[in-house]
């Protein structure tokens, strides 16, 4: 029997005979370290799983990167979290608070800030880009393409530089047509540039059906597909709660309120707080680190480039992949009906664009 308790993994069934078997992940955090002293008191010795995520670079030290940095950091996810800002100060500063909190919360990721200093990202396994400007009332994720293209552009040269074997996640909106730009500037296989947002639309969705229904919202599960944007495609025939289709539970009515509710999740909260939100795009940030950093192949909608799965090519567009080690370890493909594959055209087409007004402003030649 396998007992999966938080980073420990202790096999009970070879517990006495075989000591090797007895694994810790590296990511100590305080459970972990007196487990470890109480196996070594038994004269077990535990095996420490070697593969340690030295460094991770989280840029944009802004309301949504100091919020992965953190989520990072609470989970142990590396020996290193660096954020880095081009505002002087900002990125020192958050990443010391965060750091401050260690004592408190128990953990033991080092989290450090720099200012526009890239050499400090050297040899990082997995970078997460959220530089640019975010979005005011009344401003469309689209309008603020040109400036972020630029931006990400930037960022993700200066960061690939100092590692280049690192993975990437992009949260900077519009996030599509972003994740696009920084694949151009990458230079790497589309497989370790993937974008953020179906994870967070996929969270927005399962929250309002948890509400809904009053029950707790890690037995709801769901898939969404499509662009980060009005055209995002929920997909109530694959939502369930533990197994029991959605479309049992609640009637078509308020399904379809949740389904208008979650394609404007973003900008209901723009306009409540003036400003985009952080901790739920800040948390989805962090569960596609943690499943790359652990290699957990754990199934994730994130925004991926299509080579002819469903039926599109040479668009990033939010589809299920696995996400482990190498990043996307593989697209997931499920049979989409007429009505669903019509959406899912038609969220691509308003990708493309967008992809294609970034061709045209010739950024990257
Ligand atoms: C949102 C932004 C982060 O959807 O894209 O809240």
């Amino acid at each position: 029997m396998v007992v999966q308790l938080k980073k420990i993994r202790i096999n009970w069934g070879f517990f006495k005979t075989v000591q090797s078997k007895v694994t810790i992940n590296h990511n100590h955090n305080y459970f972990t370290k007196y487990l470890y002293i109480w196996l070594m008191k038994q004269k077990i010795k535990p095996k420490i799983i070697s593969q340690i995520m030295q460094k991770i670079t989280v840029i944009g030290a802004g309301n949504v990167g100091a919020t992965v940095a953190n989520v990072i950091a609470h989970k142990n996810l590396a020996k290193e979290v660096v954020l880095v800002d081009i505002k002087e100060g900002t990125a020192e500063g958050k990443a010391l608070d965060i750091w401050q909190s260690a004592p408190i919360n128990h953990f033991n990721t080092r989290v450090t800030g720099v200012t526009n200093d890239y050499l400090a990202t050297k040899g990082s396994g997995v970078i997460v880009i959220t530089s640019g400007i975010p979005r005011k009332p009344g401003m469309s994720r689209d309008d603020l393409i040109k400036t972020n293209a630029a931006i990400v552009k930037e960022v993700t040269e200066k960061a690939t530089k100092y590692s280049p074997d690192a993975i990437i996640i992009i949260v900077s909106n519009p996030l599509d047509v972003m994740t696009y730009a920084a694949y151009l500037a990458a230079n790497k296989p589309s497989s370790k540039v993937f974008g953020m947002a179906g994870t967070l639309d996929t969270g927005r969705y399962r929250a309002f059906i948890a509400n809904a229904l009053n029950v707790d919202p890690i037995d709801v599960h769901a898939l969404l597909m499509g662009g980060h944007g009005d055209t995002m495609v929920p997909l109530p025939r694959y939502t369930s709660v533990n197994g029991i289709p959605v479309t049992e539970l609640l009637g078509k009515e308020e399904l379809d309120k949740i389904v208008e509710r979650t394609k404007k999740g973003g900008g209901e909260l723009v306009n409540l707080m003036g400003t985009s939100a952080w901790y739920a795009p800040g948390a989805a940030a962090a569960q596609i680190v943690e499943a790359i950093v652990d290699d957990q192949n754990r199934v994730l909608p994130v925004c991926a480039m299509l080579n002819g799965e469903y039926g599109l090519k040479n668009v990033y567009l939010g589809v299920p992949c696995k996400i482990g080690k190498n990043g996307i370890e593989e697209i997931i493909k499920i049979a989409l009906n007429k009505e669903e594959q019509a959406l899912l055209n038609t969220s691509a087409q308003a990708v493309r664009e967008l992809m294609k007004s970034l061709d045209d402003m010739k950024l990257f030649e």
